[in-house]
């Protein structure tokens, strides 16, 4: 039996509008699609990217109908695949040996990846692909093909960005931040208003050594910056043989990590409070009660969660995934002092269901990543200090991000379905499968092929 070294080989087939078969039930009233995101190809010829990030663009889409589902897969043809494809490079990643010219003008002037393999959000009418540069692409949401990057309608200059926005249930603008390195360098809190492409500057923090940061949280009030010291100087970027993007950040642990509470009206930096060290890629839920920020977070002990993740060690099959632990974070908006709750261990990916969003909630979503011939989806009861409040798993079955799909109807958080692709190893293909609120299986859609271990993705009702 393969383990999951399977999820890290490439993949080169693509499908269009393959109707999946279907074992079980899937809801009749799923009938949006799930677009997911990830890298899925990391060779070609004798070229070969080294960080499982650098892998080119993979969308696919899973149109549910009736009962039925559709599946599409496509390997955008971006500026990084035909560079990939046509001339042997995986050249200015986000960890590459090699571009190292071509990583410096990427930072600098902006010219940076076009490998958009991160995330998916609806801005401005258009389905986009997203990744940590501003380049991110327009899709076309039936064939999965690039149109192009995105054009912004603002003149603000960003250089490394976060690719999860948080969409804001009151206005329905994308949130975000980037960091600007300059001779001042500078996190910039940003809004996306609904149906535009206009990037509003809301407000700034000048930092000497910026950090790399992967998400954010968002309350009615306020947004929430987590700074691991995971940081750089802007001119490591052009010291010679530094290696790719992440290389260029070192971990000074004796800095802690700092919230940064922004008020969304104003933009006013209204808080800091550092905490000890711990790295985090994401964010859970955030939202506010009784004159306190709370912010659920995967902590990691250190920045071993970045570095551990090469491909060569992952394709081995033994890498040291870092255990995540889910915690929750009480920053009082008075100055009292920051406190913190354990949640759950050796969790990622938490999801969460959108109507709940900034609002005080009890169920977040995650992959376990416990890996023993394969990883559960867990449901971890925040409300109830983490009480496992259901889970799923199957032998040789690696879980993806799952993602929570409220029912149109429903009144209980609970209530709704979880989407998550998921790699059988023993018959070496995806599979779709379709979880309730409690994680118990309703249905299934074996896939045609292995689809790698992608990061994250989004269902869209039409
Ligand atoms: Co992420």
């Amino acid at each position: 039996m393969a383990g999951y070294e399977a999820g890290f080989r490439d993949l080169t087939e693509e499908v269009r509008d393959r109707d999946l078969p279907v074992e079980g039930t899937i809801p009749a009233w799923l009938d949006g699609a799930l677009y997911r995101n990830g890298p899925a190809r990391w060779t070609v010829g004798d070229a070969a990217a080294d960080h499982w990030f650098d892998g080119l663009t993979h969308l696919t889409r899973f149109a549910f109908d009736d009962g039925g589902v559709r599946y599409t897969n496509r390997f955008p043809r971006t500026e990084a695949y035909r560079a990939a494809v046509e001339e042997g490079s995986f050249a200015g990643q986000f960890s590459s040996t090699d571009g190292y010219l071509a990583r410096v003008k990427s930072m600098l002037t902006g010219e940076s990846t076009d490998n958009a393999n991160v995330h998916v959000a609806r801005i401005g009418g258009d389905l986009v692909a997203l990744t940590e540069t501003p380049n991110w692409l327009r899709i076309d949401p039936e064939s999965l093909e690039s149109a192009g990057t995105l054009d912004y309608a603002d003149n603000l200059t960003a250089h490394h960005v976060t690719a999860h926005l948080r969409q804001a249930p009151d206005s329905g603008a994308h949130w975000g931040y980037f960091t600007r390195f300059g001779r001042t360098n500078e996190y910039v809190l940003f809004r996306i208003p609904e149906g535009t492409t206009r990037r509003e500057r809301v407000g700034s923090v000048a930092v000497e050594k910026p950090a790399y940061m992967h998400s954010f949280a968002l309350t009615p009030a306020h947004a929430v910056l987590v700074e691991p010291p995971l940081v750089t100087h802007p001119a490591k970027f052009l010291l010679p043989g530094s290696g790719g993007f992440i290389d260029s950040y070192d971990w000074e642990p004796d800095r802690g990590t700092r919230f940064l509470i922004l008020r969304r009206d104003t933009g006013e930096l209204v808080r800091e409070a550092t905490v000890p060290a711990f790295f985090t890629f994401h964010t859970a839920n955030a939202f506010e009660r009784d004159g306190s920020l709370v912010v659920d977070l995967v902590a990691y002990d250190d920045d071993s969660a970045v570095t551990d993740l090469s491909l060569g060690a992952l394709r081995g099959g033994d890498a040291g995934f870092p255990s995540g632990e889910l915690r929750r974070y009480r920053l009082p908006l008075d100055g009292g002092g920051p406190s913190h709750d354990h949640l759950a261990d050796e969790v990622e990916m938490p999801r969460f269901s959108p109507a709940v969003h900034t609002r005080e909630y009890e169920h977040a979503y995650a992959q376990s990543t416990e890996m023993d011939g394969g990883n559960a989806l867990v449901r971890v009861d925040v409300a109830e200090g983490g009480a496992v409040g259901g889970r799923w798993e199957e032998a040789g079955v690696y879980s993806g991000e799952p993602v929570f799909v409220p029912h149109p109807e429903g009144d209980d958080e609970a209530e709704g379905v979880v989407l998550s692709l998921c790699l059988d190893t023993d018959a070496e293909r995806s599979v779709l499968v379709v979880l309730d609120g409690d994680l118990t299986e309703l249905a299934r859609a074996p896939l045609p092929h292995a689809v790698p271990f992608g990061f994250h993705g989004e269902y869209f009702r039409d």
